[in-house]
């Protein structure tokens, strides 16, 4: 029983093995918090766990209670105005110009399993046993309005689902001018912020620093989740390092506009509060209609970062991506994007997936340019197919590809128009532009209104006539501006502060219309690599384009960090040209690759181009995938050592049952004379001992305690120009090294 309500205190206890969460009825009716974090024991009332006082300067908000004021009290979804002057979760605009309200508890139910919602992404369980929720309905006497608080407490997976749904059950129009998912209320100020920041082409990069009074807070304006600041938040104890340790998690499943923040106030309470960004937000609520919040997922680990990031990678691969893609281990794939760019005809395409097929890569991917008159500033919007580049059209080339024994993928960007296309000059009203304001151009295009619905069927329906009759396996779906400008000519001037959101609506309901037509589909999301990677397009594409910068060293870190917050499956990794297009750096293939096995692999090249050895090396990369990705894309993922604080880096999967791990160590910038180095591995089976790529054995406990031996060339001065017995693992800049782990000892 993951929920419990105890009537004659009027509290709520929501637990899983790993966690608890405590709220209560207030003496006001409204809803306070009285506890989140590592599972306690179940008590008949923790209303001890409130704090009173009769504060100076303090106002409260029940005559007879002095020593009750919202300003200190910790609560569920506060308001602004009535004692409390932090940051509101909620603000309803009113016909008579006040923002206040007073929602108090009404009923509530609890029930097995999650109810699903249509139109906006969100956390599924495939039985009920699997969790419980919670609804909490509040009203508000003056407005009408009725507030119903979701959770869902996930049985097996130490997360609860939150979000909040408005329903204006009054008699007059209102306007819902902030809604968050959720509010947290913690009893202390002692933690550390960690957000996953960055920019095109160094996204996630993780950034912590101390709370302190005051607002922390991340954000994105841009109309899309943005690689600016991802929509992923830890709070966790100084003291909590990757293996142990409190860890608080939070992820937004939306895919635009953002805010989440903490305020630490000065009794050192710290707020914390995440969902769409109020700014420029305003939603008309008119008598009988409903909004509904997306949803924030909390996460929690006693266990530390890594402990907390693998029970967020069950949680995404599990139970927000979807489809039949979710747990089958991803193809090797080959993307012409890096080899080609927008000018290629079917035969050179051929040529490179030719070459693909020979060294076992498994599904082609026809990047961009195959449409309209495509070049970097037209054709964006007409998705008929360019016949001089594909004259047997993209069934003609998906068949040929197909023969080759190779699946077929092809990219679009749907939402984005040119202005030199045919859609423009016959639907100029169709782009998010203000009237007698000029359009500013990103990467030459325009953002279409996806959140008038026409718009989103018009492209809809040229890319199924594109699409007839052809065999395509795979949509990468690009997204290359942010929105500026933002206006909508399909809605009234008093919805506006709907459009942002609405354009979210509609992607995701083009996500959908596509999903229903090709239900075998594998799509990656991409947004000029990650620029909108988030676990809002996890349920639509369970794998993302992670970054469009392609180099060994760049790829190790971004990957690193994402994976604080995503699973390993859920961004693409491809092995690209060197120097590299991005960095101009050159690194040794084998890196390419031994970085890029760590998510779903492929190349990015004209593999035409390789020597005859390179081709070899390639045939065997592409033969360790396929032999290990079900290891590597479904396994739980350690961080060992952390690139952007060491010259080195390193990570590892174990199998579930122990039997079977691979590490990855790689060096960034080699030093000489160094220390010895001892890589400390994790999740190994402490009694079992551990053959290790075929050649020595080692215990589990030792690998854990003492560590895993690399021969560094750091560390052996002349090592780079005598290695006799070839037995460095680590030789210089940019090198790498796999481990492969086997258990010898089976419970013995
Ligand atoms: C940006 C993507 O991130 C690239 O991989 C590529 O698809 C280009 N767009 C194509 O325009």
């Amino acid at each position: 029983m993951p929920v419990i309500f105890h009537e004659g205190a009027k509290e709520f206890h929501l637990f899983n093995q790993t966690l608890s969460y405590v709220l209560n009825v207030l003496p006001n009716g409204q809803l306070g918090q009285l506890y989140y974090g590592k599972r306690i024991r179940d008590r008949a009332s923790f209303s001890y766990l409130m704090e009173t006082s009769c504060r100076p300067i303090s106002s409260w908000p029940m005559k007879e209670l002095p020593n009750f004021s919202l300003e200190f009290t910790r609560q569920e979804y506060p308001s602004f105005g009535t004692t409390d002057f932090r940051q509101p979760a909620f603000e309803i605009n009113q016909p008579n110009g006040s923002h206040i309200s007073n929602f108090v508890y009404v009923s509530h139910s609890i029930t097995a399993g999650k109810p699903d919602w249509a139109h906006m992404p969100h956390s599924y369980v495939e039985s009920p046993e699997e969790a419980q929720t919670l609804e909490i309905v509040l009203a508000d006497a003056v407005t009408g309005v009725e507030l119903t608080l979701s959770y869902t407490v996930f049985e097996q997976i130490s997360a609860i689902a939150r979000s909040a749904k408005f329903t204006n059950k009054g008699t007059d129009p209102l306007r819902l001018e902030r809604a968050m998912s959720l509010c947290v209320d913690f009893p202390d100020d002692d933690f550390e912020w960690m957000q996953f920041s960055g920019a095109w082409a160094r996204e996630r990069a993780p950034k912590v620093r101390k709370l302190e009074m005051g607002v922390t807070a991340i954000e994105s304006m841009r109309g899309h989740s943005s690689s600016h600041e991802n929509p992923f938040v830890i709070l966790k104890r100084p003291n909590t390092t990757e293996a142990s340790g409190d860890a608080y998690g939070f992820h937004f499943v939306y895919s635009g506009n953002f805010l989440a923040q903490a305020e630490v106030d000065t009794f050192n309470v710290t707020r914390f509060t995440m969902g769409i960004n109020p700014r420029q937000f305003s939603w008309k609520l008119t008598p009988g209609e409903s909004f509904q919040t997306p949803e924030v997922l909390m996460t929690f680990s006693p266990d530390g970062l890594n402990g907390l990031s693998q029970n967020i990678h069950t949680l995404l691969r599990t139970r927000v991506a979807r489809g039949p893609w979710r747990d089958q281990p991803r193809p090797v794939l080959l993307n012409n994007w890096e080899a080609t760019g927008m000018e290629f005809t079917e035969e050179s395409i051929l040529n490179i997936a030719r070459k693909g097929a020979e060294v076992g890569v498994e599904l082609f991917v026809l990047d961009d340019g195959w449409f309209g008159h495509r070049t970097e500033f037209s054709g964006l919007g007409d998705w008929y197919v360019d016949k001089s580049k594909l004259p047997n059209g993209v069934k003609g080339l998906a068949d040929k590809v197909n023969a080759l024994g190779l699946k077929f993928g092809i990219w679009i960007e749907p939402e984005m128009v040119n202005e030199d296309s045919d859609l423009y000059r016959a639907h100029p009203e169709y782009v998010l532009a203000t009237p007698q304001r000029s359009m500013s151009l990103g990467r030459s295009q325009l953002v279409l209104d996806f959140s008038n619905p026409e718009v989103v069927d018009c492209i809809y329906h040229q890319l199924v006539e594109s699409f007839e009759g052809a065999n395509i396996s795979y949509i990468k779906w690009d997204m290359n501006r942010s929105i500026t400008e933002c206006y909508s000519r399909h809605w009234p001037a008093d919805q506006q502060g709907e459009v942002y959101h609405r354009y979210i609506l509609g992607v995701y309901s083009l996500y959908e219309k596509l999903l229903a037509k090709y239900p075998h589909l594998l799509f990656e999301s991409c947004s000029s690599g990650g620029c909108r990677f988030d676990a809002g397009m996890l349920y639509y594409a369970p794998q993302a384009w992670c970054s469009d910068d392609t180099d060994a060293m760049q790829r190790l870190r971004i990957q690193y960090g994402s994976s604080y917050g995503y699973p390993i499956s859920s961004w693409g990794a491809h092995v690209s040209e060197c120097p590299n297009q991005q960095v101009g750096r050159s690194t040794p293939i084998e890196t390419r690759a031994n970085v890029a096995f760590f998510g779903a692999f492929g190349y990015e090249m004209d593999l035409n181009e390789l020597t005859d050895e390179e081709i070899e090396v390639v045939k065997r990369q592409v033969q360790f995938m396929k032999e290990h990705r079900q290891l590597i894309q479904f396994g739980t993922f350690y961080r060992l050592m952390n690139p952007y604080t060491n010259d080195k880096g390193a990570w590892m999967v174990v199998a579930p049952d122990q039997s079977e791990a691979i590490v990855g160590l790689y060096q960034q910038m080699n030093q000489v004379n160094t220390g010895f180095l001892q890589v400390h591995l994790q999740g190994l089976n402490p009694d079992w001992d551990y053959e290790i790529d075929g050649k020595l054995v080692r215990g589990g406990d030792e690998l854990m305690s003492f560590g895993l031996m690399p021969q560094d060339a750091s560390a052996h001065p002349l090592a780079m120009l005598f290695d006799p017995d070839g037995s460095i693992d680590l030789m210089g800049d940019y090198d790498s090294k796999l481990y492969h782990l086997k258990a010898i000892h089976h419970g013995s």
